[in-house]
C-alpha cells in the first residue's frame, strides 16, 4: 500500500464527505483514498488550527505546507480573511485542496511543491502538520528551511507529537527561532515561532 504521501495514479478513488464546524462557520471537505487523515479531521492539526484561529493572528498571507485536503489553510482563510497558498507533494491532496477551496469559496490557490521547490515568495505565516512519515530529512527541512520563506516579522506554527521528537526539533529549532509551546494534548505539541 502506498504512503499518503506518494503520487500513484493506478489508485481508484472513492470521495468521502468530512465536515467541520467552527463559531457560526460549516465546512465541508472532500477527501479521498491516498490521501492523510483521509476520514477524519486528525486531532494535531484541528488542535493546532484552533490554536491559531484564538491567537487572533490577522495576519493576512499563508502558506500552508503539506496542505493535505486543505483543512488548515482553507479554514484560515475563511476565518482570519487570510489570502493562503497550499502545496502538497501529492498531486491528490492538491486536487482534493482545489475543490474544498471551490466548495468552501475562500480566497486561496493550492499548488504541488516538494517542500518550498516551487515556493518563490515570502508569506507573513506558515503552518503546518508536517509529514513525519516521509522521514526527518523531509519534515526538518520543512522546519528549518520555513525561516527563508517568511517575512522579517513572520511566525511559523506547527504541530508534532512528543513520540516523534518534539523535544529534539523545538530544541533545534531554537537556533533559529523563538520557540513557544501554546498547549500539549493527547501528546501533541501545539508549537508557535517567532524569527529572532
Ligand atoms: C501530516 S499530513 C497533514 C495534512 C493536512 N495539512 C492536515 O492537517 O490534514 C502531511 C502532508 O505533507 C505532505 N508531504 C509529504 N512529503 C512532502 C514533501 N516532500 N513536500 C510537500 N508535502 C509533503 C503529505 O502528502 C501530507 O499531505
Amino acid at each position: 500500500m502506498g504512503q499518503y504521501f506518494t503520487n500513484d495514479e493506478s489508485l481508484k478513488s472513492e470521495y468521502r464527505y468530512i465536515k467541520y464546524n467552527y463559531d457560526d462557520y460549516s465546512f465541508t471537505f472532500t477527501s479521498d483514498l491516498g490521501v492523510f487523515s483521509k476520514d477524519k479531521i486528525d486531532y494535531g492539526s484541528k488542535i493546532l488550527l484552533e490554536n491559531y484561529l484564538k491567537s487572533n493572528n490577522l495576519k493576512k498571507d499563508v502558506l500552508d505546507v503539506g496542505c493535505g485536503y486543505g483543512f488548515l489553510g482553507i479554514v484560515i482563510s475563511k476565518i482570519m480573511e487570510s489570502y493562503v497558498e497550499l502545496i502538497d507533494i501529492n498531486k491528490r491532496a492538491v486536487h482534493l485542496t482545489n475543490i474544498n477551496i471551490k466548495n468552501n469559496k475562500v480566497n486561496a490557490f493550492a499548488y504541488e511543491s516538494n517542500i518550498y521547490d516551487n515556493v518563490f515568495k515570502k508569506y507573513d505565516v506558515i503552518i503546518t502538520n508536517p509529514p513525519i512519515r516521509a522521514g526527518k530529512s523531509v519534515y526538518m527541512k520543512i522546519l528549518n528551511d520555513s525561516i527563508n520563506y517568511l517575512k522579517s516579522d513572520g511566525e511559523l506554527w506547527f504541530v508534532i507529537n512528543k513520540d516523534q521528537g518534539a523535544k529534539s526539533v523545538i530544541k533545534e529549532l531554537s537556533n533559529i527561532y523563538e520557540v513557544n509551546v501554546l498547549e500539549k494534548s493527547k501528546g501533541f505539541f501545539v508549537v508557535f515561532c517567532k524569527k529572532h
